[in-house]
């Protein structure tokens, strides 16, 4: 592959997906987006990305055939699917429709195109309850609903392409994504919010009441669930770097995103109540269902084969440049 062909990102007017752009644009790439805008932003492709744009889905195959034949595609980022846990349990068809079969319909149209390189956001939400933490590549996968289910078969569905149609792959199992450009460029804004982060910021700006904290009771050191941070422009890196893998000749592969070192709500809470100033009221409630007392992955596979390294892994960072996102996203 050459540098004359261009990649197409799915998702890319998403949170992660937004980010990827730009660390692929600021690589030399040049892309394409396809994004379906059911949870994207129009305004940041148009105001920010400047990318060629086109508005679908990837369930539509005569579209992905389309768009084969009119750019000169060498690779595939694959950010595109929905990702909301609860939602997945009580509307399992619409994440099995969007996450398998969008993602099965993108496959097949790339092995008609000739493409073979594929890049594609997993989670570890694959791992389900983990038994050892940090949590290694090699860890049983057990998800615990639909949404972690959807993406483990998707990765199935790769190992089985890359045996019958040379189709190489690299899987990112990312734990939570957060943080954002530090230029203030791009940020998370989902709606609905579910992710800590964000919801203590607009805690913070008076959005909502009071942050609600699941479960005091957890064997951690302050009986809260502990989680893994990973800075949004860390883990846009990692997608150059396993795309030039792929373009390297590298063989189908799986590596998590983590930060190696996780921090519990409160944690997170004292830090963002430091960085703003705000008192952020918070409210203790019961544990959640499913809720592991720590989820930390080890990405020393990224670090050794990829050459990754997380440039922001400490909290204060993460939460400092989503917090100036936020701001000026609701113009304080
Ligand atoms: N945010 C996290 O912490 C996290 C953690 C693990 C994995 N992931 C995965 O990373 C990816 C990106 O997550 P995000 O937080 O940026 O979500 P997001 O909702 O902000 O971005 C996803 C984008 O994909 C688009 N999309 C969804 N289905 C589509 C389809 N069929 N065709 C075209 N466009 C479609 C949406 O409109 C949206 O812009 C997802 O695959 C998600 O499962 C995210």
């Amino acid at each position: 592959m050459s540098f004359d062909q261009a990649i197409l990102v799915t998702g890319g007017a998403g949170y992660i997906g937004s980010h990827g752009v730009l660390a692929l644009q600021r690589a030399g790439y040049r892309v394409v987006v396809l994004d379906n805008l059911v949870y994207g932003h129009r305004d940041i492709v148009d105001n920010v990305l400047k990318v060629d744009f086109i508005e679908g889905d990837t369930n539509d195959r005569a579209l992905l055939d389309k768009i084969f034949a009119d750019y000169n595609i060498g690779a595939v980022i694959h950010f595109a699917a929905y990702a909301y846990v609860g939602e997945s349990v009580s509307e399992p068809d619409k994440y099995y429709r969007n996450n398998v079969v969008g993602t099965l319909t993108l496959l097949e149209a790339m092995v008609a195109a000739g493409i073979d390189k594929f890049v594609f956001s997993s989670t570890c939400a694959t791992y389900g309850i983990p038994k050892t933490v940090p949590i290694p590549e090699d860890h049983p996968q057990s998800p615990i609903n639909p949404y972690g289910m959807t993406k483990l078969m998707v990765e199935r569905i790769l190992a089985d392409f890359g045996v019958a149609y040379g189709l190489r792959s690299v899987c990112f199992r990312y734990f939570n994504a957060a943080g954002a450009d530090p230029l203030g460029r791009l940020g998370e804004d989902h709606n609905p919010e579910t992710h800590l982060i964000p919801l203590v910021l607009q805690t913070a700006l008076g959005i909502r009441q009071a942050i609600s904290i699941f479960g005091t009771d957890y064997p951690t050191p302050d009986g809260t669930c502990i989680r893994d941070y990973i800075h949004v422009c860390d883990l846009a890196d990692a997608h150059v770097l396993g795309l030039q893998y792929l373009i390297d000749g590298g063989a189908s592969t799986v590596f998590n995103l983590g930060n190696g070192s996780g921090f519990s709500v409160k944690q997170v809470i004292d830090t963002a109540r430091a960085i703003t100033g705000c008192e952020i009221p918070a409210v203790e409630c019961d544990r959640r269902p499913g809720d592991p007392p720590a989820l930390v992955g080890s990405s020393e596979r990224a670090i050794q084969t990829l050459g990754w390294k997380p440039v922001y892994p400490d909290i204060e960072s993460i939460i400092t440049h989503a917090w100036n996102w936020h701001q000026k996203r609701h113009k304080v």
